[in-house]
């Protein structure tokens, strides 16, 4: 079947048989309404054309008095009613104490490239709008709802989901997923699927740096670049959930959505309660293929400006080499020779505003340190925009210090239950966002520093989860919707900012990797994975970020040694570690020689040569730090044209070489030039052809510990 006609209608739908089939480029997935209106999923996998090989949901019958026919039947987002002991999609609880909702089909719209499906309660109007969106060239479905409440009392959601997703009948799943801990972020885990439920989630406020919310899930069989894979990445910013449930009848299936946990959500008559998106795709081709489908589709989908957005710059930041020991002269000084080395970007950190010469005070007070700063910022930016660069600036709104004017006027302001300790951390406590006033007067800060000023960039940072999540402003029932309506107001804050302020990019950072997700994404242009610079324990983190987000909006430094763990690798490790993303330099320049300078100017300068490739191309890991002592990532570029791969070597041992390098993605019948840094290719030829590469492969010579090269593949 041609792709063509595959695209044509991404949205087939049967009125007789009341039957839809939603086909993208990689997959298709059905849904149909059976004999007693419940809405039951029917398929998902590789594509299919056509609609009449769907059959209507069968009717089952129960197996035995324990075993209902409802825990068969694979509903596509059902209520909690009935004999049903899975992980719901939606839970209520009305106002007399009734709690089971029964969804049935009422009716649905399609278009082009969207369906909405409404669901209501068999005898009350709580109603349910499924939606979902087709990405037909992209590969991807996104699934969402919103719940109403139709009736006239109140009722309280306990559990609102996003989708609950249904694997194919069969044995053998295998579970990959990201956690870590701060510093630590996003390691590969893959185990196999047992019967029960495994929780990813976050209880944080933030996305965490636990659990990252991405899925993938194959047969056991799945490889780099083999293998069948169902992936999936939750949209949201604050606690999410993602279940991943094999049933006692061998059914695997994934429910995400809002964290089910302390969640209580209020609905009043006529309210109505929106779940974050969670977006799915299928790959035939492992998770290699699952993850270049999901880069493309959120630099092309998801992240602010889509396709057309610029390139990211490359970025001095000014953290490591001066914490808060922040002036104005140190900042110029940084800033000469950031820009000598060809930065385009130079973002000051923290310590510039209010009493902040430590973490102990001024956060919340977002004047500008007069003396630290003499002239306002002014004198500065101006210096940095005379030099050729964009300016940047870290923030921290959503934090407080009690050591501040803000807490001394406000200590209402702050996340707490009255009259409980209140955990600080890092000596900051989180202000509620939830609230219209505190909402207000972040957005008014915020939007005060960008128009008085000529900033381009925010990095925006969060440096402690929440705890104590009490709003003692509210009736108790009102409080708990703070988990939800904090990340709302944040998301009405970026997007408000952005809409004053076009030319305005903004990073997110979480103490590192902390708020990650494609929530966030669609409103930032670049996010900070993790505080650990070190370039060893990047490569695995970097692995991991991978699995579920593109290069583009790495961000990546090449920092000073012996770094946080103690390791020192040379220079030209740490820049090609850097250089897989959006690189950017995070070391005190003050203390670099003559030497370290010129290597930076000469990886900057390849890596401006070759940013289209790793920022907008296709990815293939070909060997996994977590497979040996060599790792290499091959970035191929959007036509083709152009091809770079990075190899970092860890410890050798006995003299052995380097494993061949397979390339991929190449032309196998064009020619191309190859060259590697530091001539460490050990190819006679420097002119071979896109078969040879991928099926003779490539060798270079990486002799001791910590040694890397990138050799770059050019078409003729
Ligand atoms: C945590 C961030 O991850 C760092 O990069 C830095 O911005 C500090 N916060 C500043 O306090």
């Amino acid at each position: 079947m041609a792709a063509a006609a595959l695209f044509a209608q991404a949205i087939q739908y049967s009125p007789e048989r009341k039957v839809w089939l939603l086909t993208t480029r990689d997959s298709s997935y059905a849904l149909g309404v059976a004999a007693d209106g419940a809405l039951r999923h029917l398929y998902w996998g590789p594509p299919l054309w056509r609609i009449d090989d769907i059959a209507e949901p069968p009717a089952r019958r129960d197996i035995s008095s324990f075993d209902p026919r409802q825990m068969l039947e694979n509903e596509e987002y059902p209520g909690w009613g009935g004999p049903l002991y899975l992980e719901p999609a939606l839970k209520i609880a009305r106002e007399d104490g009734g709690r089971d909702l029964v969804l049935r089909f009422v009716s649905q719209r399609t278009e082009p490239n969207a369906l909405e499906i409404s669901l209501k309660d068999i005898r009350d109007p709580i109603e349910v709008t499924l939606h979902y969106r087709v990405y037909p060239e992209h590969g991807i479905v996104r699934r969402s709802a919103t719940i109403r409440n139709g009736t006239a009392h109140p009722l309280t959601v306990d559990s609102a989901q996003a989708a609950a997703w249904y694997l194919p009948p069969g044995e053998g799943y295998q579970l990959s997923y990201l956690s870590g801990r701060w510093a630590a972020e996003t390691q590969i885990n893959r185990e196999p699927i047992h019967e029960g439920v495994k929780v990813l989630e976050s209880r944080k406020g933030h996305t965490g740096h636990n659990f990252n919310p991405w899925f993938a899930i194959d047969r056991g069989d799945a490889g780099e670049e083999n293998g069948r894979v169902w992936f999936g990445a939750l949209a949201w910013s604050g606690n999410w959930r993602i279940a991943v449930e094999q049933t006692p009848y061998r059914q695997v299936r994934v429910t995400g959505g809002f964290n089910t946990f302390d969640f209580a959500y209020p609905l009043q008559p006529g309210e109505t309660l929106e779940t974050p998106a969670f977006y799915a795709g299928f790959s035939e081709r492992g998770l290699g293929g699952a993850s270049r489908a999901l880069h493309r589709f959120e630099r092309e989908q998801i992240a602010p400006g889509g396709a057309s957005s610029r390139l990211r710059p490359v970025l001095y930041n000014s953290w490591e080499a001066t914490t808060f020991a922040v002036n104005e002269a140190g900042q110029r000084a940084l800033a000469e020779k950031a820009a000598q080395l060809g930065v385009e970007l130079f973002v000051m950190d923290d310590g510039w505003f209010g009493a902040r010469d430590n973490d102990h005070a001024g956060l919340g007070d977002w004047g500008v340190n007069p003396r630290k700063f003499p002239q306002g910022l002014k004198g500065l930016i101006d210096a940095v925009n005379g030099l050729k660069m964009d300016f940047g600036l870290w923030v921290e709104p959503e934090m407080v210090n009690a050591a501040s004017d803000l807490y001394r006027t406000h200590p209402d302001w702050v996340i707490r239950f009255n009259g409980r300790p209140l955990s600080e951390l890092r000596n900051q406590m989180v202000l509620n966002l939830a609230r219209a006033d505190v909402k207000e007067y972040i957005f008014t800060v915020l939007d005060k520093l960008a128009t008085e000023n000529h900033i381009r960039y925010f990095k925006w940072d969060m440096n402690r989860a929440v705890s104590e999540p009490g709003w003692p402003e509210e009736t108790p029932a009102g409080q708990r919707k703070l988990w939800v309506d904090y990340v709302r107001n944040l998301y009405e804050i970026i997007d408000r900012l952005r809409a004053r302020h076009p030319q305005l990019e903004i990073e997110s950072c979480s103490g590192g990797g902390g708020r990650v997700d494609l929530g966030i994404l669609s409103r930032v242009e670049e996010v900070w994975p993790s505080d650990n610079t070190e370039a060893f324990d990047r490569l695995r983190i970097q692995e991991g970020f991978s699995m579920a987000y593109p290069a583009k909006i790495m961000s990546a430094w090449a920092t000073d040694v012996p770094n946080m763990n103690g390791r020192s690798v040379p220079l030209m490790f740490r820049f090609l570690t850097a250089m897989q993303g959006a690189l950017g330099i995070g070391a005190n320049l003050n203390k670099w020689n003559t030497q370290d300078n010129q290597l930076a100017q000469k990886m900057i300068g390849l890596y401006k040569i070759v940013r289209p490739t790793v920022q907008q191309g296709d990815l293939y890991r070909l060997l996994s730090p977590r497979g040996g002592d060599v790792t290499a990532n091959q970035y191929v570029a959007a036509d083709g044209r152009q091809s770079v791969v990075f190899v970092f070597r860890h410890s050798q041992q006995y003299n052995t070489s380097v494993p061949t390098l397979y390339l991929r993605g190449l032309d196998e019948r064009a020619i191309y030039r190859v060259e590697a840094v530091d001539a460490k290719l050990a190819e006679r030829q420097t002119q071979l052809s896109g078969a040879y590469l991928m099926h003779g492969g490539i060798n270079v010579n990486l002799r001791g510990d910590y040694d890397a090269t990138a050799v770059l593949v050019d078409r003729l």
